[in-house]
Order: C-alpha cells, then structure tokens, then sequence
C-alpha cells in the first residue's frame, strides 16, 4: 500500500505540510489528503465514505464471481488472473486489476474518496476523480500524487454530465458511478443512468433533506417528481423518494434498479442501487410504486400502488402475469380512525429498500481483518444489523413517541408495544431511520387498539378530550380485543438491541451538516460565522422536550459520537427520530 511521499507530514491531521505550501493535510482511512482553499471537505461524511468502501468492496467481489461465471458460460477465460487474482488469491487494494471496476466519482473535490476507493478497495481497474471546479482538479492532481495512486486513478476536469454523456457507449460505460453532490443529485441522474454498465453501481447522496423531508413540497416536486409528507417517517420516504426518481429516470432507457442497500445517516441518505437493462422487467415498475395517503389528524397511512401484477397462467406459460391497475381511492373522504381528511403524497419506491443477498455478503465485509481498520466501523456494524432486521416488505414506519402524542398517552414502552403486536401475531421492527420507530404489518387500527388498552391502564386526563380532535375520536371507541401488555414476548427485543450495538447516531460533531460550497468544512475557524449560531432555539426545544417524554428512560441510548479534525468537543444536537428532519434550522444548500 503506497505511503504518503513527504516525510515531514504528521498524522494528527492539521498540521501543514510546508512552509511555503500552507496546506492542512487530513488523514482518513489509507488516505492523505493536502487541503487547499475553495476546495470542500466534509470530515462528518467518514461514515458516508467507510460505507461505500464495504460496499464496493463486496460488489467487486460479487462483480468477479459474475464475470467468471459469464465466462465460464462463453467458454472464455480471463488473462488477468496471472497478474492479479484467482479464486484463491483474491485481487488486492491497490494494485491494477486489468478485469476489475472502472469507477467514475463524477464531483470528486479533494480526491479524498477516489484516493480511499484506489487504496481500499480490491479489484479496480480505474478511478476517474472528476470536478468541475478547476482548483479542486488541482487539488485531486496533487492528492493523487501525494497518495502514489497515479496507476489508478485519473483525474478530470468536466461538468460531471459531459462526461457521464460521453460514456453512454456500451463499451465506455462504468461500473461504478459515485454522485456525491451539494444537495440534490436529479440533475445527474438522468447520465448516471445512461453511462453505467448493466448490473453497474451507482452509489448516490443525496444532502437536501429539508426539501426531501416535506418543509417545501413544491420544491420537491420539481427536483424529484414526488410530493414528500410531513411525517415521523420521512427519512424513510426520502428514501424511497429518491429511489422513484431514479428508476422513473432508468426506465425511460429500458432499464431498472435493485436496490442493494439505502440509508438515512446524519444529514443526508446515501442509495446503493444496480442498475439493469430489461424491457419485461421495466413494466413492473408501477407495480413498485406508490401513493401515499396521511390522515391530516392522526398521521394514519394508507399505501395505493399505481399498478398491480396479477396472476394469469396459460398452458404455454404457468408464471405468466398480467399488468393492471388497481381500482381506489384506499381510503374513505374522511380518515376512518379520526374523521379528519387526508393528504396524498408520492409517488414513491414501495418494493424493498435493500437487498437481502447483498446485505448478507455485505456483512461478510464488515466482519472481515479488512474492516478493521475504518474509523466509523462500530457505526456500520450497528446500522447494518438493524438494517437487517427491518421488515423488508413494510414501506415507512409509525415512531411510537408520536403515536402517545397524538393521543396525549403516557408513553408506552417500546418492548411492551413490540410484544403486544407480536403475541398477536404481527410482525413488528424497528427502521435504521429512527429510534423510535414501529415497522409492523400490523394495520394502524392494532396499534391504535393497542394504545387504547394502554388508556385503560394509564388514562388520559378527561380535560384532553376536546371537541374534533383525533384523540376524542380515537379513545371514544373501545378495543376490538385485548392484547397482552403484560408479558414480554421473546422476539420483542431485538438482537441489535440486546447487543448494544451503535444503532442510531445522536451525538454528532459542531458545524455537523452537509456543507455548502462557501464553506470548508475543516476546522472550526473556517466555518461560516452564520452557522455558528444556528439551531440554538431549536436545540433547547428539543432537549426540553426530550426530558417532557421521557423517551430516554425506554430506549436505550448507545450512539457513536463523530468528532472531525480541528474541531471543539460535541454539542448536543437534537435527535433526528425528536422530530428534526437532520439539517440545520437556516442552512441554505446551493444548487450545484
Ligand atoms: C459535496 S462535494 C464532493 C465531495 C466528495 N465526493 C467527498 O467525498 O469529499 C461536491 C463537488 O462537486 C463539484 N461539482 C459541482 N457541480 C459539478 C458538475 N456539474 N460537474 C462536476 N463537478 C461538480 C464541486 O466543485 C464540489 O467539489
Ligand atoms: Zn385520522
């Protein structure tokens, strides 16, 4: 593994290189990186990057079995095993695997990410490091250098969708394509689509989660093509969000995704999805999406896909369906829990978020001496298992301190609520997006009894009752059953959380946030004065309101804390799953 060439630089990652240079240098992963001005480094985003190394990594492995299994297929070999691996001597990071990945970071900035995929992971064959920034190519140029990975990675300087346009050719196409924009990475889509291999990788950020999250409905429309809700769940609906986006836009090329893995982390969601090319498979994907309807009272949803598959097998083809669409509304003019009347948003992705093969093998890599090494991997271990957990045929979630809220309950505790859905029957889950979250198959009217049982242990004051609101509605009715509250159903506490594993993130560094092209996200002293300031309302609101619900004494909390280079010790920032849509009150995300 190449070392970083001047012997002068330490590794704390702030001192300077030289003299004359100036230059702060940073350390992540194998990576050395030489910071100069104007050029945008985000140290909160090392989870983003550790990630996308687990997962390029076992996609590259995935990538080799499936090349060798076509060319068994063919009856051809390949001539590279000689110089760099064979089944027993896997290919290895850094070294130039002629069969291997050739990966575009389509807006590199540093070079920070490409350096780390060419020194991290196995079975590459070529990096572009592409900005559309001169001095950022300049920087990638001297990285690049520094970091001795010349044989691998090629810096460029284009508008990142010439470049994708210039690569629609089959033969010029990528196996990998990273979209790590400011804000919303639409614009890029519709090349990323086109420019990627079939059975490719994109791996896409995406860092606008105020619009993506419901605070302006219209402005996602316009980005995304889909109306987002103000939910408990809306980092999950970002997700699938942005999903639609992406297969809405594949599919006008005859090709579709599979999502391997899709996370919500910090301020922003990062997607991992292959794309294929298929005709048969691309009529199916209405039958992948959905319209959500969201009671305007009670929060209940209802999903309406905008197409069904239904069975039609003939003598000549037994697996044959037919395409249709479903007859609706789902739901009455009026929400039959609350009595108040509903908003429809969507459409989005409503197939499964990840991909369970993947995440498997996914695991693999985690587990594996390699990982070992990753700053963030306690994080990823954590994510990974709920992620694992997750009920994969459940779009979205209910968060159980909004449900007592809505009713004005006591709060139930989270194992008590779990074992009362699984004594019943149901299945039940939490979501990676939210610590507080219930992904059941159970329908909201179970939940809603269920709590009402609660009601009769731990009664609502009699002045909530007021006139119209959904509480009134809701506890006038009685349950339709008993559930069982009282004892603990074995599966109710999940082994991610007996384990005590780093679930959910809570503790994040100062000048925690995506970042935007004015600033340098290095060390304190660099940071916009505007956004020293920002959020403090917000943040003794949310602690206030945190001591108010107690939600502390039922979830137990294990977060990691992500501190960066150079900056003051962490300040408490509001949970995400408390009601904060993971952005900074007042940060304003420029358009790429
Ligand atoms: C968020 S930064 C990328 C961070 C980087 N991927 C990392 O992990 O550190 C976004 C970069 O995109 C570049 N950029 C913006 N629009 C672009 C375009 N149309 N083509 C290429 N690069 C672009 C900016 O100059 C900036 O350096
Ligand atoms: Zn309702």
């Amino acid at each position: 593994m190449a070392t970083p060439k001047d012997p002068t630089i330490t590794m704390d990652g702030t001192r300077t290189t030289s003299a004359s240079e100036m230059l702060q240098t940073i350390r992540e992963g194998s990576a050395e990186i030489l910071m100069s001005d104007h050029v945008f480094y985000n140290p909160v985003q090392e989870f983003n990057r550790d990630l996308s190394i687990c997962v390029l990594t076992t996609f590259s492995r995935i990538y080799q079995r499936e090349k060798k299994a076509q060319q068994n297929r063919n009856g051809t070999t390949s001539t590279d095993e000689e110089t760099n691996g064979t089944e027993d001597q896997p290919p290895k990071p850094g070294i130039k695997h002629e069969n291997g990945l050739r990966i575009l970071e389509a807006l590199s900035a540093t070079g920070l990410r490409s350096i780390r995929y060419a020194k991290e992971v196995p079975g590459v064959k070529e990096i572009i490091a592409n900005d559309l920034s001169k001095s950022a190519v300049e920087s990638i140029e001297k990285n690049v250098k520094h970091n001795e990975v010349e044989e691998l990675i090629k810096p460029s300087f284009n508008d990142a969708m010439t470049l994708m346009y210039m690569s629609t050719k089959p033969d010029q196409r990528f196996t990998a394509i990273d979209l790590d924009p400011y804000g919303h990475p639409t614009r890029f889509l519709d090349g990323a689509v086109q420019s990627v291999e079939d059975g490719g990788l994109l791996l896409i950020t995406a860092t606008d989660m105020a619009v993506l999250a419901g605070n302006t409905p219209e402005a996602c429309y316009v980005k995304y093509g889909s109306i987002p809700l103000k939910t408990k769940a809306c980092h999950e609906m970002a997700l699938r969000i942005l999903l639609r986006c992406i297969e809405t836009t594949a599919t006008r090329y005859g090709r579709y995704i599979q999502p391997l893995l899709s996370i919500s982390a910090d301020f922003y969601i990062r997607v991992f999805v292959r794309i294929y090319t298929g005709q048969y498979a691309c009529k199916k994907s209405s039958s992948k999406q959905s319209m959500v309807y969201q009671c305007t009272g009670c929060e209940s949803f209802t999903l309406q896909p905008l197409g069904v598959l239904k069975p039609n097998p003939t003598e000549a083809n037994p697996q044959q369906i037919k395409f249709g669409i479903p007859t609706g509304p789902f739901v009455s003019s009026r929400c039959e829990h609350c009595n108040h009347q509903h908003h429809l948003g969507g459409p989005i992705w409503s197939a499964p978020l990840h991909d369970p093969d993947f995440l498997e093998e996914l695991s693999r890599t985690v587990e594996s001496e390699d990982a070992k090494r990753l700053m963030t991997l306690k994080r990823i271990s954590g994510t990974l298992a709920v992620v694992r957990e997750e009920l994969p045929d459940v779009p979205l979630y209910y968060a159980l301190d909004r449900l007592c809220g809505i009713l004005k309950l006591e709060s139930i505790s989270m194992l008590k609520l779990r074992s009362a859905l699984l004594h019943a029957g149901f299945r039940v889950s939490y979501s990676h997006a939210c610590r507080t979250s219930i992904k059941t198959d159970a329908p909201i009217g179970v939940l809603w009894d269920i709590l009402r049982c609660w009601h009769r242990i731990h009664p609502v004051k009699p002045d909530r009752f007021l006139e119209g609101v959904p509480l009134t509605a809701i506890l006038a009715k009685q349950p339709a059953r008993d559930y069982n509250l009282g004892e603990l159903h074995p599966d109710a506490n999940p082994p991610s959380r007996k384990e005590s594993l780093t679930r959910f993130q809570e503790n994040p560094a100062a000048h925690w946030g995506p970042g935007t092209k004015a600033m340098l996200m290095v060390s304190e002293n660099r940071m916009l004065k505007s956004t020293q300031n920002q959020n403090k309302r917000k943040q003794r609101r949310a602690l206030r309101k945190e001591q108010q619900d107690g939600i502390g004494d039922h979830e137990p909390t294990n977060d990691v804390k992500v501190t960066s280079p150079g900056t003051s010790p962490e300040r408490k920032i509001l949970k995400k799953d408390e009601g904060d849509i993971g952005i900074e009150e007042g940060t304003t995300i420029p358009e790429a």
